[in-house]
């Protein structure tokens, strides 16, 4: 049997053992590792990048085909400028020349692309790329990505809190009606149900400013492996842990036939 029939055998044993029902609607993913990958093989950060490409488009492949409607990846953080002006130049010129060839397919698939963050910094060009990836996307309903570029939380947060107080100070609103349903409607992610699953790659522990707002409830799943070499198997690992979690929300899981007064009050 030809390696990818085993890979192919192996991907479909695993995904016999996910819930479809329970398959989560929307995945977060900080995509991490790709540098130490690299810097590991003895090549430039650069390959790294280039190979966590074609990684993004086995997920995106593996996630619809489970299921999910939304994937929102972290491509590139508000804190991502302090790299070396090379590196950045490189993800910029990446992020352009992937879009340019990618885009007909995301299209054909009737998936919906759209980009999260402050576009004014990036080139003329990329900016005008992503603005007609979108807007061919725009009415596509099958699936949507959400790609993060130059994307902070606490800039999302700051940017609705200084909306909302225009919008207050112009009358538009009254300060009472400042609630969460509103904060949530003016967040670049509006509209979009809150991520089930964050899964960061590369072991490390941190959100590092990636949806504070959004990922309040989310279940998160760190993955050992390295951005560039996560597959279709490590993410279905991922729904299948996730899946054996217990989302309780505050709340307690309930108990059959047993009230807390009963266990606890009573006697
Ligand atoms: C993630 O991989 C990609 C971006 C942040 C753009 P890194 O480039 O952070 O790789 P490591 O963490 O240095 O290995
Ligand atoms: C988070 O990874 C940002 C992206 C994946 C785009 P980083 O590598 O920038 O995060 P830190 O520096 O490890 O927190
Ligand atoms: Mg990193």
């Amino acid at each position: 049997m030809s390696l990818g029939k085993i890979i192919g055998q192996k991907n479909k044993d695993l995904s016999k053992r996910i819930d479809k029902q329970k398959v989560p609607e929307h995945v977060a993913i900080i995509m991490d590792g790709n540098g130490r990958w690299a810097t590991k093989k003895g090549l430039p950060r650069s390959f790294g990048h280039k190979k966590g490409v074609s990684v993004l488009k086995e997920i995106l492949k593996a996630a619809k085909k489970l299921g999910c409607k939304v994937i929102t990846v972290y491509a590139f953080s508000t804190e991502n400028w302090t790299r070396p002006t090379k590196e950045v130049d490189f993800l910029i010129n990446l992020f352009s020349e992937v879009l340019k060839k990618e885009i007909e397919e995301i299209h054909e698939e009737s998936t919906k692309i759209k980009f999260i963050g402050d576009l004014t910094p990036f080139p003329e060009n990329l900016k005008e790329i992503i603005s007609n990836s979108e807007a061919l996307t725009k009415n596509n309903n099958k699936f949507l990505f959400n790609v993060c570029v130059n994307y902070g939380g606490r800039q999302e947060i700051v940017k609705v809190a200084k909306e909302l107080a225009l919008k207050s100070s112009s009358g538009e609103i009254e300060p009472h009606e400042v609630n969460e349903e509103l904060f949530n409607s003016a967040l670049l992610t509006h509209g979009t149900k809150d991520p089930e699953l964050l899964i960061r790659t590369s072991g490390e522990k941190r959100i590092s400013n990636f949806l504070l707002w959004q990922l309040a409830y989310s279940e998160i799943y760190i993955s050992d492996v390295l951005w560039p070499d996560f597959n279709e198997f490590e993410f279905l690992k991922a729904i299948i842990d996730y899946q054996s979690r217990s989302r309780r929300f505050g709340g307690i899981e309930s108990l059959p036939n047993e009230s807390f007064e009963d266990s606890q009050l009573s006697s």
